[in-house]
């Protein structure tokens, strides 16, 4: 065991108790480093194990790499899934989170656009932007990258993470961008909700949406659907607190319970041109099956880790379009323009702050999120 920890057990079969159980007392206090050369970390130990403990350093490993201290982090829905098991080949000991702004503190060789001292966004999908897939513009299947931070290779829920091809997996942050927190949901979410819901769900002008899921992701849909005037975009989810802030939005109809019932209903039975899965569960999939309209696309965002039922039997004739997509952030240069004017602004998506060292009890407020009013939680570093 490297230094001293805390490690905390949480009964996840009902992950709304979220019930914790210390069990082995923490000696360091929280947020500090206890030996040179190590740092504090978020690491995954398994199915709803984890553990904010001291970690060795990371070091530049390939001349494409840079070193950056962590400035400011999030939790996704994703690292929810991953702590629950739906990702088992998700080593334990890794380091979670792929999301984050930081400072380099030392580049590679090979690094040209980025030197130390130069403040960044971290995207989730690293792109080496020299092999098939990356000059295709598909980052997320890069031959030596796409999403591996806090997945495959330990990523930013740390003092400290190493960043691969750096010079084409980093965003600059400019003097001019006053408020960091904002730029933090460029790593993933806009760019997620916009990519594999918006762009693949072809949304256009009139269109009628439906967006399953009013959690981060869905609610970055809601904001970048805007870009293309649909007529109307109802949002869905059990949560009213989420669906008072989808409200606020601008979704045009809020739907809590019955969504197949109450969507036919809201569409003179015609169903929805395009419906976006923003969850990860096989009833929500199965709603958006059911609500739509002829020619129309479901466009599924949602991390699944169990199989769907597609109903082909009634589908096959409906010339719907069905999409998948692991995000590529491709779209982060436009979607950092319209933050930056304004015509997005992210920073409402944001209810919780935590210190860095405080990240344990930000898993417990965004696991609780219904509970709790939480979308998204911003951790700070010292
Ligand atoms: N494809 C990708 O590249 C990619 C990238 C990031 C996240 N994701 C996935 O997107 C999904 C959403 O992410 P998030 O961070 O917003 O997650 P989240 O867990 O915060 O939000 C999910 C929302 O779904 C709602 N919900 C639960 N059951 C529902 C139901 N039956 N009907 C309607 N709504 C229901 C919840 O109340 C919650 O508001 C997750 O599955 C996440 O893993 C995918
Ligand atoms: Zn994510
Ligand atoms: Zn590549």
């Amino acid at each position: 065991m490297l230094g001293c920890y805390s490690r905390i057990m949480i009964t996840a079969a009902n992950p709304a108790v979220n019930k914790l159980t210390v069990r082995e007392p923490a000696k360091a206090a929280p947020g500090k480093t206890s030996k040179p050369g190590t740092m504090k970390a978020l690491v995954y130990h398994g199915a709803n194990l984890r553990a904010w403990e001291d970690k060795p350093k990371p070091t530049l490993l390939k001349p494409t790499d840079v070193i950056m201290k962590i400035r400011k982090t999030t939790i996704c829905g994703t690292d929810l899934h991953i702590m629950k098991g739906d990702t088992p080949e998700v080593a334990a000991g890794r380091i979670l989170g792929h999301e984050g702004v930081g400072t380099v503190i030392e580049a590679g060789s090979a690094v040209s656009d980025f030197k130390v001292g130069d403040r960044a966004i971290i995207s989730c999908v690293t792109s080496c932007g020299k092999c098939m897939a990356c000059r295709r513009g598909m980052y997320s299947h890069c031959e030596d990258g796409g999403w591996i931070l806090g997945y495959m290779i330990d990523g930013t829920q740390a003092e400290y993470v190493r960043i691969p091809h750096a010079d084409t997996s980093l965003y600059h942050i400019a003097d001019t961008d006053d408020d960091e927190e904002r730029l933090v949901m460029l790593s993933d979410i806009l760019p997620t909700g916009f990519e594999c819901g918006v762009l693949n769900g072809q949304v256009g002008p009139g269109d009628i949406v439906a967006i399953i899921g009013a959690g981060p992701v869905g609610l970055s849909a809601l904001l970048t659907a805007q870009f293309y005037s649909p007529a109307e975009i109802i949002m869905v989810d059990p949560d009213q607190n989420r669906l008072d802030v989808a409200k606020v939005f601008g979704a045009t109809k809020l739907v809590r319970l019955n969504p197949v019932e109450e969507i036919m209903k809201l569409t003179g039975g015609k169903g929805v041109n395009v419906a976006i899965e923003a969850v990860g569960l096989p009833a929500t999939f199965g709603v958006c099956e059911e609500i739509i309209d002829a020619g129309g696309r479901i466009a599924n965002i949602g991390v699944h880790g169990k199989s769907v039922e597609l109903h082909l039997e009634k589908l096959w004739s409906s010339n719907i379009t069905i999409t998948t997509r692991l995000v590529d952030t491709v779209s982060m240069p436009m979607l950092l323009k319209t933050v930056r004017s304004g015509k997005v602004e992210p920073l409402k998506l944001i209810t919780h702050h935590f210190p860095l060292g405080e990240i344990m009890k930000a898993y417990d407020t965004f696991g609780n999120a219904a509970k709790e009013k939480a979308l998204k939680v911003i951790l700070t570093a010292s």
